[in-house]
């Protein structure tokens, strides 16, 4: 099936073709254009969810998007407040372009790992009524999100990589939590088979979903004028949890062990 989306093969600095008309043409959760078939009507698929959350669309796009209740998980308003900022999209400053090595400073990092126990509960409780019933097995998680901004004229991550570059184990997803808009060059950028990147179009209450171990992403120098800020996290079957252990993370040298890089307790759905 065609797509209304062209895309160029990101690299940092790379200009970005956006996505036409996504929301008349395309389903936002899969990529897939929504003209319809044959008999005159859409996909089925995709007239019960609009592009958010269902099945997942063979063919589509890489990733999948669902969404969750924001009066419930709050997220923005918890890291802007432990940021101690009134507008996650104003964030600024002049840093050098980050690179892999210094994605993770910012003058907004520290103060989001320190203020992550004042929201840890919400989290986990995320973890345990969102995340789980789709995860549909016992798993392990994420003890503590990852953090990203992604500020105008900057990139939030420093490369095109896979996580398994940084000994992820296979079997992971990422659900990737973004806290303001977030698509074109404020956006997460993944490839698929095809080869080609593209990016999802999503808003607080969206969660992508994707293989972050296997597929190849990252993303291109912010040229919005706003600033994107997101979280992440990933999970992992219990049964899937490597039998040896492998090397550790490279950031923070925590092991993929649970009470490690994950929780120390499997959740069961
Ligand atoms: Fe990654």
């Amino acid at each position: 099936m065609p797509h209304r989306c062209r895309a160029v093969r990101g690299e940092v600095g790379d200009r970005v073709t956006v996505p036409m008309a996504m929301t008349m043409t395309m389903c936002a959760g899969c990529g897939q254009n929504r003209e319809p078939d044959a008999g005159g009507g859409f996909a089925a698929h995709h007239m019960e969810h609009d592009g958010v959350g269902g099945p997942p669309c063979p063919g589509g796009r890489p990733w999948r998007t669902w969404s969750y209740d924001p009066g419930r998980f709050p997220f923005p308003a918890l890291v802007a407040l432990a940021l101690g900022e009134d507008d996650l999209e104003s964030l600024r400053a002049d840093l050098p372009r980050r690179t892999w090595r210094t994605d993770q400073q910012s003058p907004w990092h520290a103060p989001f790992y320190e203020g992550f126990g004042g929201w840890r509960r919400v989290f986990r409780a995320f973890v345990r009524e969102a995340v789980a019933p789709r995860v549909g097995e016992p798993f392990y998680y994420q003890a503590v999100p990852t953090f990203r901004v992604h500020l105008p004229g900057n990139v939030a991550v420093g490369e095109f990589h896979t996580d398994a570059r940084y000994h992820h184990p296979p079997g992971e997803v990422s659900h990737w939590v973004p806290l303001t808009r977030a698509g074109g060059t404020r956006g997460l950028w993944i490839e698929g088979d095809d080869g080609e990147r593209h990016a999802p179009d999503v808003r607080p209450g969206h969660v992508v979903d994707f293989d972050a171990v296997h597929s190849t992403h990252g993303n291109l120098v912010n040229r919005t004028g706003l600033s994107r800020v997101s979280f992440d996290f990933r999970t992992l079957p219990v049964r899937l949890l490597p039998a040896e252990e492998g090397p550790p993370t490279e950031h923070t040298r925590m092991r993929f062990v649970p009470g490690g890089y994950y929780a120390a307790g499997a959740v069961a759905p």
